[in-house]
C-alpha cells in the first residue's frame, strides 16, 4: 500500500538518487544531501514497503505565496496517481498553514492541470520568486511555465 508521509532522515539516500536522476536529464534542479537534510521538514514522500517512489516539497515564499518544489516520481511507479497524491498533500499543507496561493514552475503543464493548477503569466509572479532564481542554473534563460492554484 502506498503511504504519503513526511520524509525522515533514513529516506535521504533514496530521495537524493531520485532527484539527481531527473536533474541529470534536466527535468528538475539538482539537490545536495545537505540541502535535503536542512529542508527535511518541507519534504513529503510516497513510500511502498520501504521503497521511496516519489517526493515533493513545499517552499514558503512569503505570507501569501508558496511553491511546490522537487516533485518527482520514480520511472517504474509513474501513472499510478502518486504524483497527484503528492501534489494534493502539498496543497493541503499550504491550506493548513494558511497561505492562499501555491505556484509551480514546471514543464509538466498537463499533469499540473489535472491537479487543478492554471497557467499564469510569469509577470504576475512577485519579485520574491525571482530572488531565488538568481541561484538557479537555468537563470536567466528559464523556459519553465508558471502555474498556480488558489489554496484559500
Ligand atoms: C510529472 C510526474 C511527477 C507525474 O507523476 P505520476 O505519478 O506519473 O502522475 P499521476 O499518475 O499522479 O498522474 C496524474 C494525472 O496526470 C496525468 N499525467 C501525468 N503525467 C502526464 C504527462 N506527462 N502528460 C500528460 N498527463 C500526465 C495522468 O494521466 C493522470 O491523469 P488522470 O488524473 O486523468 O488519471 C512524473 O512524471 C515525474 O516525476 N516526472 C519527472 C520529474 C518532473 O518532471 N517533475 C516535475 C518538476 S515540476
Amino acid at each position: 500500500m502506498i503511504k504519503v508521509r513526511k520524509a525522515v532522515l533514513g529516506d535521504v539516500e533514496q530521495i537524493f538518487e531520485l532527484v539527481n536522476h531527473y536533474a541529470k536529464e534536466g527535468l528538475m534542479l539538482p539537490r545536495t544531501k545537505d540541502s535535503l537534510i536542512l529542508n527535511l521538514q518541507s519534504i513529503s514522500v510516497a513510500e511502498e514497503e520501504g521503497e521511496i517512489l516519489g517526493l515533493a516539497s513545499l517552499a514558503i515564499l512569503g505570507h501569501d505565496l508558496a511553491e511546490v518544489r522537487s516533485l518527482a516520481v520514480k520511472d517504474s511507479a509513474k501513472g499510478r496517481g502518486i504524483g497527484k497524491m503528492l501534489v494534493q498533500r502539498i496543497v493541503e499543507e499550504t491550506e493548513l498553514i494558511g497561505i492562499p496561493k501555491l505556484i509551480s514552475l514546471t514543464y509538466q503543464v498537463a499533469f499540473f492541470e489535472k491537479c487543478g493548477f492554471e497557467i499564469i503569466s510569469k509577470t504576475e509572479m512577485p519579485q520574491k520568486v525571482w530572488t531565488d532564481c538568481v541561484h538557479c542554473p537555468k537563470f536567466p534563460s528559464c523556459d519553465e511555465i508558471a502555474m498556480a492554484i488558489q489554496t484559500a
